[in-house]
C-alpha cells in the first residue's frame, strides 16, 4: 500500500493553511485516511529547526545555512512523519515543501537550482510529491494578508522583489511539469477558492483510490 503525497505551497498569506484544512474534511468525509502536517517542521526536532528559520536574529544567516538548515528539517520529517504515513496509504497534506525551497532560497535567494537539486535527491531520493497545488497570489495582496497578523517573522521582512522572486519560481516550476501541479487563483474569494478544489476531488479521489 502507498498513500498519496500532496503539498500546498504559495507565498505567504496565499490560504494553504486556510485550504489544507478545507481539503483534509473533503477527503475524510469520503473515509479517506488523512494526515496533515507542515514544513519546515512537522516534528518536535524540526519544529526547533522552524523557530531558527523563522527568527530575525541580530546575526545575518547565510543563504546555505538557510537552506541546509530547510533540508536538516526536512530529513527529519521525511523519516519521522512522511515516509511512515505514505507507507500506511495515508494522504499526506504537506503545508510547503521542497518547491518552497526553489522558490524561497532558489528564487529569493538566487541560490544554485543545481545544488537545491543535489541536496532534494540527498535527502528524498526518489519521493516526490504525487501533486502540489501552488497557490498564486498577486505580492502586494500576501504581504497585506501577512502584516495584518502582526510581528513579520525573518522571511516576511523580504521586499518585494525577493517575493516576486519567489512568485515568478513556483510558476515556473508549475510550467515545466504540468501534470504534478494545479496554480490555483488564491486573489479570489475563499469561497471561490474552494470551489476551485471542490473541482478538482473527483480526480484526487480517483488517485487515492488509484
Ligand atoms: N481567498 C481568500 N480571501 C481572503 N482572505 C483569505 C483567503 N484565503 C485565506 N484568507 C485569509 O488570509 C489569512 C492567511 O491565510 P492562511 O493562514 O491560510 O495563509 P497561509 O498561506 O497559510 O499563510 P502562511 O504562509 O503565512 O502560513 C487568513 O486570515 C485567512 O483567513
Ligand atoms: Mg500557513
Amino acid at each position: 500500500m502507498t498513500g498519496l503525497f500532496i503539498t500546498l505551497e504559495g507565498p505567504e498569506g496565499a490560504g494553504k493553511s486556510t485550504n489544507r484544512e478545507y481539503l483534509a474534511e473533503r477527503l475524510r468525509e469520503q473515509g479517506i485516511d488523512v494526515l496533515l502536517t507542515r514544513e519546515p517542521g512537522g516534528t518536535p526536532l524540526a519544529e526547533r529547526i522552524r523557530e531558527l528559520l523563522l527568527d530575525p536574529s541580530d546575526e545575518p544567516m547565510a543563504a546555505d545555512t538557510e537552506l541546509l538548515l530547510v533540508f536538516a528539517a526536512r530529513a527529519q520529517h521525511l523519516q519521522q512523519v512522511i515516509r511512515p504515513a505514505l507507507a500506511k496509504g495515508s494522504v499526506v497534506l504537506c503545508d510547503r515543501f521542497t518547491d518552497a525551497t526553489y522558490a524561497y532560497q532558489g528564487g529569493g535567494r538566487g541560490l544554485s537550482i543545481e545544488r537545491i537539486a543535489q541536496l532534494e535527491q540527498f535527502v528524498q531520493g526518489e519521493l516526490r510529491p504525487d501533486l502540489t497545488l501552488i497557490f498564486d497570489l498577486p505580492v502586494e495582496i500576501g504581504l497585506a494578508r501577512a502584516a495584518a497578523r502582526g510581528r513579520l517573522d525573518r522571511f516576511e521582512q523580504e521586499g518585494r522583489g525577493f517575493f516576486e522572486a519567489v512568485r515568478q519560481a513556483y510558476l515556473q516550476r508549475a510550467e515545466q511539469a504540468p501534470q504534478r501541479y494545479r496554480v490555483l487563483d488564491a486573489g479570489q474569494t475563499l469561497a471561490q477558492v474552494q470551489a476551485d478544489i471542490d473541482a478538482l476531488l473527483p480526480s484526487l479521489l480517483e488517485a487515492c483510490r488509484g
